[in-house]
């Protein structure tokens, strides 16, 4: 794993270190039947975007929010960002886009257990779901990003997703009429670089925000529109047995902190060590993104791997398959707390509260950001 990474780095450096010096190549820089994006006349005003009072008041929220808050959101600069997310055009063959792999009707993410890139090699996880991004500091599975800022430009150069080189980028998007224009509005002038590229990008995704569900109704109206199947899900979400709540918490339904929750007994030899593969510590092996419950009912397959095709093989595997990994988090043990690596806990669920946590967990579900206008596919 590591060795990979060391791979790439190389492979990424030496890319790059080409495109300063070489000829840019020719077929890189070939645009393929140009559309075009049908945008409003007046832009849609991001920059009002906002979360709801009791979000932004939040205690636990307020701990980890503001990341990103030093991305100025216009209007103008995630009106470009919305083009360039969902133009094929910036990879190197054009078939592949930010939105091939976060669908906007899957919570920005992909069906697909992994995701296919240009070159036809498969991504070696799940796509992730794409949304409240001003509260993640720390990017992808294995947390290995920081900022948004730096993450954008990850995929686009990536061999196994879009696979463009950066330095030919900004010369190949400025033959397509219409960026010349976007750049200009956005920015002040026509100059397209990738750093400008970065910034609208991480304007526009920025602007997934998710706080529309039926869960978020419930707790303004005291889940009086929740069926009784609904409740007790709700209860064994929240009760001090299942712990679900203490992982995936506060109104994000998530924690910023990676724990392992005991997939494998050996991550490593399974073939995926996550934050472990990283820092060669057994102590991470296995560890990986405390990701949002927010629209799970839209983003299988699950887990890193897209291991679970639905949501009850996730809380079968919870109930009755958690493996006695070494570092085992503790809220997964009978006691709950303690050393981590305790035996995991049994909880035996019945068929009925099986089915009425997998109902519970469709709470969790947006009814707005996966048909916003705003943050759709303008081609
Ligand atoms: C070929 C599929 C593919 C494409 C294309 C792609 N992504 Fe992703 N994306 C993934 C996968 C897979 C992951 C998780 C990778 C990992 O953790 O190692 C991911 C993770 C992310 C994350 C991290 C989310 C989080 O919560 O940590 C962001 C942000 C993101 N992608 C944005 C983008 C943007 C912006 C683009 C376009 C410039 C893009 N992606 C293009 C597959 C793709
Ligand atoms: C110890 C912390 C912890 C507890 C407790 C916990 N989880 Fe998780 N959960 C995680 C982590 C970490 C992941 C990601 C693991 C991976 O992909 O390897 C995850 C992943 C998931 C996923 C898949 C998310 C996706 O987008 O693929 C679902 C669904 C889920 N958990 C539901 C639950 C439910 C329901 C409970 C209670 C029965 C629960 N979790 C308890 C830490 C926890």
């Amino acid at each position: 794993m590591r060795i990979r990474y060391l791979i790439w780095t190389v492979v990424l450096t030496l890319g790059m270190g080409c495109g300063k010096n070489a000829p840019i190549d020719p077929e890189i820089n070939e645009v393929t039947e140009p559309r075009f994006p049908s945008l409003p006349e007046e832009p849609f005003e991001y920059s009002g975007l906002s979360f709801p009072e009791s979000w932004l008041n939040d205690p636990a929220l307020a701990l980890f929010g503001g990341f990103a808050s030093d991305i100025e959101v216009t209007d103008a600069g995630a009106t470009l960002g919305r083009v360039l997310f969902y133009d094929s055009q910036l990879s190197l063959d054009n078939s592949v886009s930010c939105a091939s792999c976060h669908q906007q009707e899957r919570a920005f993410s992909d069906p697909h257990v992994r995701s296919a890139g240009v070159s036809g090699a498969l991504t070696q996880r799940n796509a992730m779901a794409l949304f409240n991004l001003n509260y993640q500091r720390r990017l992808f599975w294995d947390l290995r990003t920081i900022g948004l800022e730096n993450q954008v430009l990850e995929p686009i150069e990536h061999p196994d997703e879009m696979a463009m080189n950066l330095e030919a980028l900004p010369e190949k998007l400025a033959q397509l009429d219409y960026y010349p224009n976007l750049f200009q509005r956005a920015f002040g002038d026509e100059t397209i670089s990738a750093e400008r590229i970065a910034s609208a990008l991480a304007q526009f995704i920025r602007c997934f925000h998710s706080y529309s569900a039926r869960f978020d109704r419930g707790l303004e109206n005291d889940f009086t529109e929740f069926t009784a199947q609904e409740m007790l899900g709700k209860d064994i979400f929240f009760n001090g047995q299942t712990r679900c709540n203490q992982c995936h918490s506060g109104k994000n339904l998530f924690s910023t902190q990676p724990f392992i929750n005991g997939l494998e007994l050996d991550y490593a030899e399974a073939g995926d060590g996550g934050i472990g593969a990283l820092t060669g510590d057994p102590f991470d092996d296995g560890r990986f993104k405390t990701v949002s419950l927010r629209n799970i009912g839209l983003t299988a397959p699950y887990m890193h791997d897209g291991r679970f095709n639905s949501l009850r093989e996730v809380v079968d595997f919870y109930s009755d398959d958690i493996q006695p990994h070494p570092y085992l988090d503790e809220r997964l043990s009978v006691n709950g707390f303690g050393s981590p690596g305790q035996a995991p806990y049994q909880l035996n669920l019945s068929e009925e509260e099986r089915e009425a946590l997998v109902e519970f967990l469709h709470t969790f579900d947006d009814t707005v950001m996966v048909a916003a206008e705003w943050l759709s596919d303008p081609f």
